[in-house]
């Protein structure tokens, strides 16, 4: 199970508070699959995510636009994949529910996202603020 450390601070303390919860709700989510997961818990992850998905990417982009971000366009292109992967999880689990290859199908995705998303895509903006603010203003 992979955990936020300050490595992952992209230096933004809204983005990176954010980030941190996603990590805190991933940990509860694959703690309830291995305890049995119940409804309540996969519906608060559903909730969860699409809130994330929303505010989270919102508040990043914003983020990115404003200092310039070279490579906006391909991050743009990773959250919206990551609406699409949510958007068709959300349908299977409310026809299937609670199957395990679906529970798995979700935790997947999720660690799949904290590992390339979070601790690449995101991470390089980190490395973008950092090196703009060491750079003398013109
Ligand atoms: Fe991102
Ligand atoms: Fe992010």
């Amino acid at each position: 199970m992979l955990s936020w450390d300050p490595s992952l601070a992209i230096g933004v303390p809204e983005i990176d508070e954010q980030h941190r919860s996603l990590f805190d709700q991933a940990a509860r989510f694959d703690a309830a699959v291995r305890a049995g997961v119940q409804g309540k818990e996969v519906r608060e992850l559903f909730d969860f995510l699409s809130r994330y998905a929303s505010e989270h990417f919102e508040a990043e982009e914003r983020i990115m636009r404003e200092a310039g971000y070279p490579r906006l366009a391909s991050h743009v292109l990773e959250h919206a994949e990551f609406r699409r992967r949510l958007a068709t999880l959300l349908p299977h689990w409310e026809s299937e529910g609670d199957s395990t290859a679906l529970l798995m199908a979700v935790s997947g995705f999720l660690m799949r996202w904290l590992r390339e998303h979070i601790a690449a895509s995101d991470r390089a903006i980190g490395d973008h603020l950092r090196s703009r603010s060491s750079q003398p203003r013109q």
